[in-house]
């Protein structure tokens, strides 16, 4: 059996020996799940057990950079506050020794079963993966069970991050992976009892039902009901950017359709990206005891910008969102913050703003704000905010352009998406990200960005009246 049985000491001391240096840096957030020192990814094994909510996440604490992963765990009783809990899996057998990869959680007879990928890497750094089972009688302390399902024939071992659901009284799973045709898939797998699995096939993947070349593999996939329609959000690598679109390393988006869970086919729309920001990925989604549908995310992204990120300096990097709750609007994913983050406010100001054509408007915010913006009619013209002197927003021509300073401070970059028409938008600074909800969450852009200390104000400007409702919180944590 392979044993790494000082990961958890080493662990322990690299988290001790950083606490010091990495509270003291600014662009530490106040209101999201970061990393204690290290790098944080996904979110994992969400969800509500026993009433407290859950969220793992991808955790390598030795450096700022992938590496033999761990699930991270925190836990909340009201999704705002999130406490630090030991950490729950550790790369330490045979089947997982290179990394805990993605997965997910499910409550079944008062236990918590924990589905994630045991990534192993031989000598000449081949691949093997096995989907595993650990399994918590307290949400605290998870045994392990060893892998339940290895890969299938016909595909290759990135065939990875299991999520599983309730489905007509059997268990369902669908995993991401590459076919040995190189393309990606979502499949599914299917289980009487959550130990015994059998694999069943694809149900949608690159070359499938009317999708063309669609990427060379598929993470992160999750298959869920929400008013009446089956959602798969799934994350291809590989797509080529198309005008406006796919212009970040690696995609996050959903389509919408109609899922046969007695045939296990899966007819569906388009695909949509989620998030129009820079920093977006590997989301995934949980039912709370409310019954609503919560999303959170990799609020991050792991391309050749990544180590030029400020915190690097500081031993950690990225972060997790803030919970959204998912809704459905026509054949339009919404994600909405969850109520429960209006905690959060302090201090409330409000402006009834009318600025004329080539007028300005600017307010103070500090660095971590909820700004609440009503337009009383569609935007017209040029419309323009920057946020702390970095992040730019532009509106025109039923156009938004996002543009931040590169992370090396050199020159700026964008990102840019179709939206018909600007009526509203609630923007959630932390000292380092913005979150924007637009038209009712319709869109969302979420950015994580390095602004100086002493630049802290919005501005607005605009070619055209625009007349608007400005409702501005300061974000206080009381802990
Ligand atoms: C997505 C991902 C997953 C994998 C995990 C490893 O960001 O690549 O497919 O399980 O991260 O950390």
């Amino acid at each position: 059996m392979f044993e790494d049985n000082d990961y958890r000491m080493r662990l322990e001391e690299a988290v001790q020996q950083n606490r010091r240096q990495i509270g003291r840096d600014s662009y530490r957030l106040e209101y999201h799940m970061m990393p204690p020192v290290g790098f944080l990814n996904d979110p994992n094994g969400l969800v509500q057990y026993d009433g407290t909510y859950h969220a793992f996440f991808q955790w390598n604490p030795f450096e700022t950079t992938h590496g033999k992963k761990a699930w991270g765990h925190y836990t909340s009783e009201d999704l705002v506050s999130w406490k630090m809990a030991p950490v729950a899996l550790m790369p330490d057998e045979w089947y997982d020794k290179n990394g805990c990869y993605s997965g997910s959680a499910v409550e079944h007879e008062g236990m918590l079963y924990l589905f994630y990928t045991g990534n192993v890497k031989d000598e000449e750094n081949r691949r093997s993966s096995y989907q595993c089972l650990a399994v918590s009688e307290d949400g605290m302390a998870f045994k392990k069970h060893g892998p339940v399902l290895h890969v299938p024939k016909g595909y290759t071992p990135d065939f990875r991050d299991p999520k599983v659901w309730r489905e007509n009284g059997d268990w369902l799973m669908i995993i991401g992976a590459q076919n040995e045709a190189g393309q990606g898939e979502a499949v599914l797998a299917r289980s009487e009892n959550l130990v015994d699995w059998t694999f069943i096939g694809p149900i949608a993947g690159s070359g499938r039902n009317g999708l063309g070349d669609f990427g060379y593999m598929w993470e992160c996939p999750d298959l869920f009901r929400l008013d009446g329609q089956d959602v798969l959000i799934v994350c291809p690598q590989g797509l080529e950017a198309e005008g406006d679109k796919y212009h970040n390393l690696f995609q996050a988006g959903y389509f919408i359709g109609d899922f046969d869970p007695s045939q296990y086919t899966y007819d569906h729309g388009d695909f949509t990206e989620l998030d129009r920001g820079f920093d977006f990925y590997a989301p995934q989604t949980f039912i709370d005891d409310d019954g609503r549908r919560i999303l959170l995310a990799w609020m991050g992204m792991s391309d050749d910008q990544e180590q030029n990120q400020p915190t690097v300096e500081n031993d950690w990097i990225h972060a997790l969102t803030i919970p959204r709750v998912l809704g459905i609007e026509g054949d339009t994913l919404t994600q909405n913050p969850v109520p429960e983050i209006e905690r959060l406010r302090g201090e409330r100001r409000h402006h009834d703003i009318l600025l004329g054509a080539g007028e300005a408007f600017r307010e103070e915010i500090g660095s971590c704000t909820e700004i609440s913006m009503d337009f009383e009619s569609p935007v017209e013209g040029q419309f323009e905010m920057v946020i702390r002197n970095d992040l730019k927003v532009t509106y025109e021509n039923n156009r938004m352009v996002v543009e931040r300073t590169v992370f090396s401070g050199k020159g700026t970059e964008q990102r840019a998406f179709f939206l018909e028409q600007l009526s509203g938008m609630r923007i959630f600074l932390d000292r380092s990200s913005v979150e924007m909800f637009i038209n009712g969450g319709k869109e969302v852009c979420t950015c994580r960005f390095f602004p100086n200390e002493d630049d802290t104000g919005v501005e607005l400007k605009t070619h055209a009246e625009v007349k608007c409702d400005m409702t501005l919180w300061n974000i206080k944590k009381d802990t």
